[in-house]
């Protein structure tokens, strides 16, 4: 059975559709939306994706009478850079795809970011065709029109938001993924009871057995609420003029910790402590009482995070990649903060806010003292 949600915002000449279930991609409805967009494919995905799903998909496209032409670029965070995007492009153009051709995504959200930013600026804009692999992807990555590179400096600060068409979650597969994958994709359900869900995050609390056994009913409903979460935020504000900054909870850190452990962290991980060190500092400041602190901190080392930070992060170098938030303003970081478990501050519209320095340091250094091993 195929579940379909319609996002209710103009993009700007669709409604992007989003389409779950099991086996969605080989289903008859998958083969009709394709050729509703009377484009020919340009199927991109990564290196370890191309052999478990990517050939097979080119295959099955071909056999159902649609033009498509696998191209792939190596696996990993590393990857997600304008290199990789100008090297696609450059394929691209040799393979003659022009102005009638529709980008597939298939992956998880380095695929997705990278290839939608490159929908983005191919011939001005081609419609994109997502179909997310990873859990992360199918409840976060793959839903919103977030699209972007990473540049040494600094996590996604080059990118756009660009609506697909289509988004194909298929959740066959999610059984090839390791736990790793899962508890990355599990930071941001995490995030999602945080911020606007505390049923969300109580059922995650307390379903440690069917998450570890992978229950695929279980899974399927985890994959469709969190897409409904992010439907809501980001139909509130599609193009992040306020409310949508909700969804970076936890990222302000998490992204400083990627960049500065150069990308070799898994964003679910970052994300994770991040949630941690930012509800620290939602604490501190008054807002989130010491109890759900607490409650958040067991409920994130539940699921076994590693929450490891390499011994060559700094304070300093952690600031200084915070500096560089794309929320900063004035060269100063900005903070979406709780003030209790399913509610964010909205400090006057702006859903985030400044943190006094001193503060900022203290628990910065609680950070370290903590996560580095
Ligand atoms: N655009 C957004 O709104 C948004 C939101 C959250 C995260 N992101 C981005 O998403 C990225 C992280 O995405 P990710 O966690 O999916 O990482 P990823 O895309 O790197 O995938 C993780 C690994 O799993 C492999 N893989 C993917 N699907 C698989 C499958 N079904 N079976 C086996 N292996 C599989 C990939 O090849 C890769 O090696 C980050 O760059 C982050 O910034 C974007």
């Amino acid at each position: 059975m195929i579940h379909s949600l319609r996002f209710n915002i103009q993009a700007p000449s669709f409604s992007p559709e989003l389409f779950i279930g099991d086996q969605v991609v080989k289903s008859e409805h998958f083969t009709k939306k394709l050729r509703e967009l009377k484009c020919k494919f340009a199927l991109i995905t990564d290196s370890q994706i191309a052999p478990l799903f990517g050939y097979a998909l080119e295959g099955f496209l071909t056999l159902h009478g649609i033009d498509a032409h696998l191209f792939t670029f190596p696996a990993g965070e590393h990857f997600k850079s304008r290199e990789t995007k100008q090297m696609l492009e450059d394929q691209l153009i040799a393979y003659q795809f022009g102005r009638d051709t529709a980008i597939i995504a298939m992956g998880g959200g380095v695929v997705t970011d990278l290839s939608g930013f490159l929908a983005s600026t191919y011939c001005r804009g081609v419609p994109l065709v997502l179909i997310p692999t990873t859990l992360l992807g199918m409840v976060d990555a793959g839903i919103g029109g977030k699209t972007a590179v990473n540049t040494p400096q600094s996590k996604n600060f080059i990118g756009s938001i660009y609506h697909p068409h289509f988004i194909f979650s298929d959740i066959s597969f999610l059984s090839s993924l390791s736990t790793t994958e899962i508890r990355n994709g599990t930071a941001e359900m995490i995030k999602h009871g945080l911020i606007v869900s505390p049923s969300l995050f109580h059922e995650l609390e307390h379903s440690h057995d069917l998450w570890a056994a992978r229950n695929p009913d279980f899974f399927f409903s985890l994959v469709y609420k969190n897409s409904l979460i992010k439907k809501e935020v980001i139909e509130k504000d599609p193009y992040e003029t306020g409310y949508r900054r909700v969804l970076n909870f936890g990222h302000t850190i998490g992204h400083a910790i990627e960049t500065a452990e150069n990308y070799k962290i898994p964003h679910g991980e970052a994300v994770a402590i991040g949630m941690i060190v930012e509800s620290l500092i939602s604490h501190e400041m008054g807002f989130l009482s010491a109890h759900e602190f607490e409650t958040i901190y067991q409920v994130i080392k539940s699921f076994s995070f590693s929450l490891n930070l390499s011994k060559e992060i700094s304070e300093e170098k952690i600031e200084e990649f915070i500096a560089l938030d794309k929320k900063a303003t004035q060269k100063k970081a900005r903070f979406v903060l709780l003030k209790k478990i399913g509610e964010v501050l909205p400090f006057d519209g702006n859903y985030c806010t400044q943190v006094d320095s001193l503060l900022l340091q203290k628990t910065l250094l609680w950070m370290l003292k903590e996560f580095k091993k």
